[in-house]
């Protein structure tokens, strides 16, 4: 009756902003993303007769009650589906530099959902294991796989449509993808709370949905074609417009740190400067600089000379979930 899963996080180069139904995490959009190699959750997870609550230990310590209590209503899902009334001991280490305020809550839920799933011989397929990953959080469902994936919205009202697939292997397509720390410390707003605010009160989130999907089938084409040029430009600009749509809010959302500005307008002079360097930012401060490996260290010690850059972690893509 227990498990372990490894699942690493993933970086959205189209993001998923919005969700038509918030207990199944269903997304108002298709969203695409590069599940990374370097920041990933270890989670065991042992479900027994002998304890009357859920448990969750976080890095060592018992986790906070907010964060409990999501991998608690998480663990009541998977109870659902495989019938039983067991509680669990939820025991994860995040390798996901948290006080660096980068997000964990993908890779966590696909190893919590894969430990847990396989803890209660419950036999998902991949498909399966991320659509039951996408409703701790809707980013996991993407972790369930590795290299470039595909998160599909679906059109059912039950969610059984709504899973990611995988676009190219993690070795089909080396880039690297710089994360930049600017700004430790934890967010005012979540990304819950600041995409459903946005999509209930942003007059720029119609706009967000008209032109997503477009740039969804421009960043496959340019994945298809391996023409990291053309996938650099539909990215930033996807991020750009995403915090676009949280200026506009009510009240407003505005992630970026003067850091995040820093870096923003340092990687449009390395392209002036012959360079081919592009940024997303999720909803956060910190920034993630896309290059082509050749360029990597060039890069790299570019963004370290900044001053507001207190940290850079080199990534490439990485492998889906495994079992310990
Ligand atoms: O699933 P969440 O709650 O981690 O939301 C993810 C939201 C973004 O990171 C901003 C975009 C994305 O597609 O990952």
């Amino acid at each position: 009756m227990k498990a372990t899963a490894k699942a690493n996080t993933n970086i959205a180069l189209i993001k998923y902003w919005g969700k038509r139904d918030e207990e199944l995490f269903l997304p108002m959009n298709s969203s695409l993303s590069i599940t990374l190699d370097s920041f990933y959750t270890i989670t065991n997870v042992e479900f027994s007769r002998n304890l009357n609550k859920d448990i969750f230990m976080l890095n060592n310590h018992q986790a906070s009650e907010s964060e409990s209590n999501k991998v608690f209503r998480f663990l009541d899902k998977i109870r659902k589906l495989a019938g039983t009334h067991l509680h669990a001991v939820v025991t994860s280490e995040n390798k996901v530099p948290t006080a660096a305020g980068f997000a964990s809550s993908a890779s966590g839920f696909a190893a919590l959902a894969a430990a847990a799933a396989k803890a209660l011989n419950l036999e998902l397929d991949e498909r399966e294991l991320s659509i039951l990953a996408r409703q701790g959080s809707g980013s996991a469902c993407r972790s369930i796989y590795g290299g470039y994936v595909e998160w599909q919205r679906g059109e059912r009202a039950d969610g059984k449509d709504s899973y990611a697939k995988q676009l190219l292997s993690e070795r089909d397509w080396n880039i690297s993808i710089l994360s930049c720390l600017v700004a430790s410390g934890q967010k005012q707003v979540s990304s819950r709370e600041g995409m459903k605010r946005t999509a209930l009160t942003s007059p720029f989130y119609s706009g967000w949905l008209n032109t997503v999907e477009k740039d969804l089938e421009r960043a496959k084409e340019a994945i298809r074609l391996r023409d990291f040029e053309s996938l650099g430009k539909i990215v930033e600009a996807n991020a750009l417009k995403m915090h676009a749509t949280m200026l506009g809010a009510e009240p407003p959302i505005l992630y970026w740190q003067s850091g995040t500005m820093e870096v923003m307008h340092h990687i449009q002079n390395l392209r002036l400067s012959g360079i081919s360097a592009y940024f997303t930012i999720d909803a956060g401060p910190n920034v993630k600089v896309l290059c082509l490996p050749e360029d990597e260290q060039r890069v790299y010690e570019s963004l370290l000379t900044l001053p507001s850059v207190q940290n850079v972690i080199i990534c490439h893509p990485g492998a889906g979930v495994s079992y310990l």
